[in-house]
């Protein structure tokens, strides 16, 4: 079975290290997992004044959520949270009340830093908000990745042995977490 994978970089700059770490995850992925990033950046500031009436670009987003078996938050840490960006896309995303796309589907968490703790602090606090949103969670492994200048090449590459080996890992772990869910929804 191929799944689907529905990816979010928590960061908008051009040169995010999160999309490089995005991209590397792309291609270390195990055949069986199709990965496609689901783009937040242009939706408006929620607010539940829209919930009467999505606007179109929320409503495409929200589909793209529905249309992939599984996700996987790739972001960074900004003032030891997640950017800002990305939790009004999750607010959007839980909304309207009752037709949160969260609920069932499967999430992974990783992220990377040039800080020593590599946006632990930022997954922990993206645990709680998508808990509450009644996604299941990865719980091990986790993935802490310190960025070092030249970690990886703007094509995905990833220049050190070790960390490609750790997020070959992550990788098939998050396959197999995402077969494990599928089998405990099961009719
Ligand atoms: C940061 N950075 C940062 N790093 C960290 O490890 N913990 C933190 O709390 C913060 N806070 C923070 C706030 C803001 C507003 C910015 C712009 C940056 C540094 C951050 O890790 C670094 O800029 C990375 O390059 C961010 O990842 P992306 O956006 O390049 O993917």
């Amino acid at each position: 079975t191929t799944y689907k994978v529905g990816y979010f970089v928590g960061s908008l700059a051009k040169e995010s290290i999160n999309r490089k770490l995005a991209h590397a995850l792309v291609k270390l992925a195990p055949p069986d997992l199709s990965l496609t990033e689901i783009p937040f950046k242009d939706l408006p500031l929620y607010s539940y004044d829209y919930d009467a009436d999505f606007p179109q670009v929320a409503k495409d987003f929200k589909q793209a959520i529905a249309d992939v078996d599984a996700l996987l938050f790739v972001t960074p840490e900004y003032n030891r949270s997640i950017p800002g960006g990305l939790k009004n896309a999750i607010d959007w995303a839980s909304r309207p009340y009752g037709k949160n796309s969260f609920t069932g589907k499967p999430s992974g968490i990783i992220g990377t830093s040039p800080g020593a703790i590599g946006t632990a602090i930022a997954q922990a606090s993206l645990r709680g908000v998508l808990c509450f949103c009644n996604s299941p969670l990865m719980n091990t492994v986790e993935a802490y990745i310190h960025y070092t200048p030249g970690l990886f090449t703007d094509d995905g590459e990833v220049t050190n042995e070790s960390t490609k080996k750790f997020l070959t890992n992550y990788m098939n772990e998050y396959h197999a977490f995402v077969i494990r869910v599928e089998k405990a929804f099961a009719p």
